[in-house]
C-alpha cells in the first residue's frame, strides 16, 4: 500500500468554476478513486488561492472585506465541488493561519539559506490609483513574439515570462493610463543560483516528457530571479521585517497545498511531517494545468529544496479545454459554469464521463464537443451500459425471485468465458487509470459493454422466457441473465470511480458498496429491484445551459 497525498491546482477566489477547471479536478478526482479502489492510502488536498490584487479590487467593486469575499467565494466553491462529486478531503483557503506561519517560516529558512535578495528596481505605477501596478494589471504588446494585448508578467501566444516593464506600450488595466516608473524595493528569490539543482530535478522523470522539453527551452533562455515581494495596499501575508512589503501570491498559494493538509493532519491526527519531511516515503502528486508549469516545475521545487523539505513526485499537467472546437468565449455561451451545468444538464457523472472519455496522460488540449456530447452519453451509458440490467434484471426477479446463479454454478463455458475475460481486465484497467491513460481505458470497458450486449443479443434471453415452464424455471435463462448481470456489477465496480452517482445506485442493487476493485472477485448472489438509474441528455438542456451563459455585448 502506497502512501499518496495529491492535489489539484487551487482555484482563484475571484471567480466562480468553469467546466474549464473541471476538466482537472474530474481527472484529478478520478484518480485518486481509482488508487483507493486499488487498496492505496490517499488524501486528496485542495484550497480556494485568495491573494493578490484581484480579489483586493473585486472585493472593493462588491463593496466588502477581501475576507468577506473569501469567504463567500469559498461557499460557491465547496458547493460545486461537492455537487461535481469531487471530494476532497480538504478544501481549505490559502487565507489561514496556517499558511501565514507556513509562509513565513518557510521564507526565513531560504533567507538563513542566502537564497534572497533585496534589490531596487522600477516598477508600473498608477498614479491616479496611486497603487503600483502588478503584472496582471498592466497590458501590453510582448517583448518576445509581438503578440498584443498580453498580461505583464507572461504571454498567452508564446508562453514567454517576462518582466512588466519589458512590455512595449503598456498600459494600466486599472485606470486605463499609461503607467510611470517608480522605484521600489522588492525581495528575490535567487533562482539563478538553483539552476544545476533544477536541471537535474526537471529531467529526473517527474515530470512527462512534453513538459520536461518545454523546460529545456526555459533553461536555454536563463532563469532570472523572481520577485516574490508586492508593495502595499495588496491583500496578502506581509513579509516578515518588512514592513509595507507582502509575499507575492505566487509563493504563498503552493505553500496553501502544505497548509491545508497541515490543517486536515490536525483535525484527523495525522503526521505531517510523515508526507513533508525530507526523507518522507509517501508520494506527492500535483496536478496542474500547462499553464502553470513554470511555478510547479521551478519556482516551487527550489523553494522546496531550499526550505528542506520534500520534493514533488510527479507532477501531471494537463491541457486547456475547448468548446465545439474552439476557445470558451462568454459571447458564444461557452464559458460554462459549474452551476449552470448542474442547474440544466444536472448529473455531473455525464460530464465526468464524457471528460474520461477523451482524457489523457498527455499536455494535449481536450474539446468538448457539445452534440458529441449529447450522443456519446445516450449511446454508451444508456444505449448500452445502463441496457444490461434494464434487460436482464427483469427475468430474474419474475422466474427466479431476485436470486443470481454465481460464477462457480455456471455450466456453459460461453457464460463463463464472457465474466472470464472481464474479470482478466482488472490489472490493464488499474494501470490505465494509474497511468491517467483514461480514453485507452474507457475503449476497453466499452469493449466488455458491447461484448455482455452481444451476448444478450444472441441469447435472446425473451425467447426462453416465452419457452418457459412456470413451474420449472429454465436454468439457461437464469445462467444467461446472470452472466449478464455478473458482468456487469464487474464493469460497474471499474466505473465507479468515473460514475460515482450511477454507480452508487448500481451498487446498493447489489446490496452492497464499491470501495476496492478486488469486489470484482466475488459474485453476488441477489439483487433488488431495478429502478431506472440514468436519463439520456436532451439537447433542450444543454441549450439552456448555454443561453445562460450567454454575455450579450
Ligand atoms: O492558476 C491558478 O488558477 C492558480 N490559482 C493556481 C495555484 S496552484 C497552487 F500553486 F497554489
Ligand atoms: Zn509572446
Amino acid at each position: 500500500m502506497k502512501k499518496i497525498l495529491v492535489t489539484s491546482a487551487l482555484p482563484y477566489a475571484n471567480g466562480s468554476i468553469h467546466l474549464g477547471h473541471l476538466v482537472e479536478y474530474i481527472q484529478t478526482d478520478i484518480w485518486v478513486r481509482a488508487q483507493r479502489m486499488s487498496g492505496h492510502q490517499v488524501y486528496y488536498i485542495c484550497a480556494d488561492d485568495t491573494h493578490g490584487t484581484p480579489v483586493m479590487l473585486r472585493a472593493e467593486k462588491e463593496n466588502m472585506s477581501p475576507d468577506q469575499l473569501v469567504s463567500k467565494v469559498h461557499a460557491e466553491h465547496s458547493a460545486d465541488f461537492n455537487d461535481f462529486q469531487v471530494k476532497f478531503d480538504n478544501f481549505y483557503s490559502t487565507n489561514s493561519n496556517e499558511n501565514k506561519l507556513l509562509s513565513e517560516s518557510i521564507y526565513k529558512t531560504l533567507v538563513s539559506n542566502n537564497k534572497i535578495e533585496k534589490k531596487e528596481i522600477e516598477q508600473f505605477y498608477d498614479d491616479q490609483k496611486n497603487m503600483f501596478l502588478p503584472d496582471r494589471f498592466i497590458k501590453g504588446t510582448c517583448p518576445k513574439c509581438k503578440a498584443e494585448d498580453q498580461y505583464g508578467d507572461s504571454c498567452e501566444v508564446c508562453g514567454a515570462t517576462y518582466s512588466s516593464t519589458d512590455l512595449i506600450k503598456p498600459f494600466s488595466v486599472i485606470s486605463g493610463t499609461e503607467p510611470i516608473r517608480k522605484k521600489t524595493e522588492h525581495y528575490f528569490f535567487k533562482l539563478s543560483e538553483c539552476e544545476d539543482f533544477l536541471t537535474q530535478w526537471t529531467q529526473s522523470g517527474t515530470l512527462q516528457k512534453e513538459a520536461a522539453n518545454k523546460l529545456k527551452e526555459w533553461f536555454k533562455a536563463g532563469l532570472a530571479d523572481w520577485d516574490i515581494s508586492r508593495d502595499a495596499p495588496y491583500f496578502g501575508f506581509e513579509i516578515p521585517d518588512a514592513p509595507g512589503k507582502f509575499f507575492y501570491v505566487w509563493l504563498d498559494a503552493p505553500i496553501g497545498y502544505m497548509a491545508s493538509f497541515q490543517n486536515f493532519c490536525e483535525k484527523n491526527n495525522i503526521n505531517f511531517d510523515e508526507f513533508w519531511s525530507k526523507d518522507s516515503e509517501a508520494e506527492l502528486v500535483h496536478f496542474i494545468g500547462k499553464d502553470i508549469l513554470y511555478f510547479h516545475a521551478l519556482f516551487w521545487p527550489a523553494t522546496l529544496e531550499f526550505s528542506n523539505y520534500r520534493l514533488p513526485s510527479k507532477i501531471f499537467a494537463h491541457g486547456f479545454l475547448t468548446v465545439n472546437g474552439e476557445k470558451m468565449s462568454k459571447s458564444r455561451g461557452t464559458f460554462i459554469t459549474a452551476r449552470s451545468y448542474l442547474d440544466t444538464v444536472k448529473d455531473p457523472d455525464l460530464l465526468r464521463y464524457y471528460f474520461f472519455s477523451k482524457l489523457n496522460d498527455s499536455m494535449e488540449d481536450l474539446d468538448l464537443n457539445l452534440d458529441d456530447f449529447i450522443s456519446k452519453i445516450n449511446s454508451d451509458l444508456v444505449g448500452k451500459f445502463i441496457n444490461i440490467p434494464s434487460r436482464t434484471s427483469g427475468f430474474i426477479k419474475k422466474y427466479f425471485d431476485y436470486n443470481l446463479m454465481t460464477k462457480d454454478q455456471f455450466t456453459s463455458d460461453e457464460t463463463k468465458a464472457l465474466l472470464d475475460v472481464i474479470l482478466s481486465n482488472v490489472d490493464e484497467v488499474k494501470k490505465y487509470y494509474h497511468d491517467r491513460e483514461f480514453s485507452k481505458l474507457n475503449r476497453l470497458i466499452m469493449n466488455s459493454i458491447e461484448s455482455v450486449n452481444e451476448f444478450i443479443n444472441n441469447k435472446e434471453p425473451w425467447v426462453l422466457a416465452k419457452q418457459d415452464n412456470q413451474d420449472q424455471p429454465n436454468s439457461d435463462l437464469h445462467e444467461i441473465c446472470s452472466a449478464a448481470l455478473q458482468s456487469f456489477r464487474v464493469i460497474s465496480l471499474y466505473l465507479s470511480p468515473v460514475l460515482p452517482v450511477l454507480t452508487h445506485k448500481i451498487s446498493a442493487f447489489f446490496d452492497e458498496e464499491f470501495t476496492h476493485f478486488d469486489q470484482i472477485h466475488i459474485s453476488v448472489k441477489k439483487i433488488n429491484q431495478y429502478e431506472h438509474m440514468l436519463k439520456r441528455v436532451e439537447k433542450d438542456f444543454v441549450d439552456q445551459m448555454i443561453e445562460l451563459n450567454t454575455v450579450k455585448d
